[in-house]
């Protein structure tokens, strides 16, 4: 039996009986969710990672038919209720949920009652009246998804928070890499670019830490939260203690599996963060004379959106050894699994 079949079948079972239709029941250790809400990936535990991974799996072969829908979430209801602009989580969660056969309703900022200035406290308990099974969340203040999820009976996904944390898109990111290179543990990842206000950077350093990647960061000084990491790395144990902090972006690169650069935000240099973009391009873009310095099946990723031609060439956005359009694509089942897993915690892994 596929995985994608196990998927169906456990769809139409009761969640006590998911071990029946597994057929034969492994009796190794299965990974398991047990979260109702997912806010970021500093308390995720690492069984709680490779349970979404594995999930993904499942996920991805659903994706992969010519007809690409199931059952698994019919009759729940889905709202992804945006305050910043997207395209890749949105469209994203929206795929996913449509592909589970749920009902997914988008709101957003702009034409919704936030508007006319309705608090996020009061927009959300509307729509949890309006029978929400998940509410999938994206704010520009950090921690609104966690405001959420102290009073929704609704499951809250994160999919952005300020500069605090995008956890989705940290998984999709060890989906990938787990894909093209097998494992993540022991893995030199070189992230380049703006750490201070990179959400996507600070929920990767929980993944990918907590997964054993050995992780170089490299950017702007102005742009780096020493205080961060290092308070992280001085208690014993803390998975910051495989990061490492390397300004000098050739030697960060020397030897690098993976390489992650990260989306200037050009309101940046007009904060005083950088001199000029052509200058931050000189020195941190990844062109690829530098690829060249990583190892050679090395893969290059970026969150999205790109300003190709400063942080990234775009010979390099769309050479042989980039992933980003795979990253976008695993996103989708990244969320599929993340939107099963919430309905159904406790249930192991597909
Ligand atoms: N990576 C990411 O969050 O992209 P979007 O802003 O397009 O969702």
């Amino acid at each position: 039996m596929t995985k994608a079949s196990q998927l169906e079948a456990k769809t139409v079972s009761e969640a006590g009986k998911s071990h029946l239709v597994n057929g034969n029941k492994s009796s190794e250790h299965e990974p398991t969710f047990r979260r109702r809400h997912v806010l970021d990936l500093d308390d995720f535990s690492v069984d709680e990672i490779n349970a979404v991974l594995q999930n993904a799996n499942a996920m991805k072969e659903v994706l992969q038919r010519d007809i690409k829908k199931v059952p698994t979430l019919r009759g729940k209801s889905v709202i992804t209720l945006f305050y910043e602009n997207s395209t890749r989580t949105r469209v994203s969660f929206e795929q996913a949920g449509k592909i589970l056969s749920a009902d997914v309703i988008n709101v957003s900022n702009s034409g919704s009652s936030a508007e006319k200035g309705e608090s996020l406290y009061n927009t959300a308990l509307t729509l949890q009246a309006m029978n929400a099974d998940i509410i999938v969340v994206r704010h520009p203040d950090s921690g609104a998804p966690h405001f959420l999820s102290r009073f929704l009976d609704a499951s809250v996904i994160n999919a952005g928070d300020g500069l605090h944390a995008h956890p989705t898109q940290s998984l999709l990111d060890m989906y990938t890499i787990k894909e093209y290179l097998g494992e993540i543990a022991g893995l030199k990842v070189v992230i380049v670019g703006d750490m201070l206000y990179s959400r996507v950077a600070r929920s990767n350093l929980w993944g990918l830490t907590k997964m054993g990647a050995n992780i170089v960061l490299c950017g702007p000084p102005t742009l780096m939260p020493t205080d961060f990491i290092n308070g992280g790395k001085d208690m014993e144990g803390h998975p910051f203690s495989a990061v490492t902090i390397e300004p000098n972006l050739e030697k960060a690169l020397e030897g690098a599996d993976v390489i992650m650069t990260l989306r200037l935000q050009l309101e940046r240099q007009r904060a005083g963060h950088l001199p000029t973009l052509r200058e931050y391009s000189k020195i941190y873009g990844i062109n690829q004379k530098r690829l060249d310095l990583a190892k050679p099946g090395a893969l290059v990723m970026h969150p999205g959106p790109m300003n190709e031609g400063v942080e990234i060439d775009s010979e390099v956005a769309h050479g042989a050894r980039s992933v980003i359009e795979a990253q976008v694509t695993n996103g989708v089942a990244i969320r599929m699994a993340l939107l099963y897993s919430v309905v159904t915690p406790g249930r192991e892994s597909i």
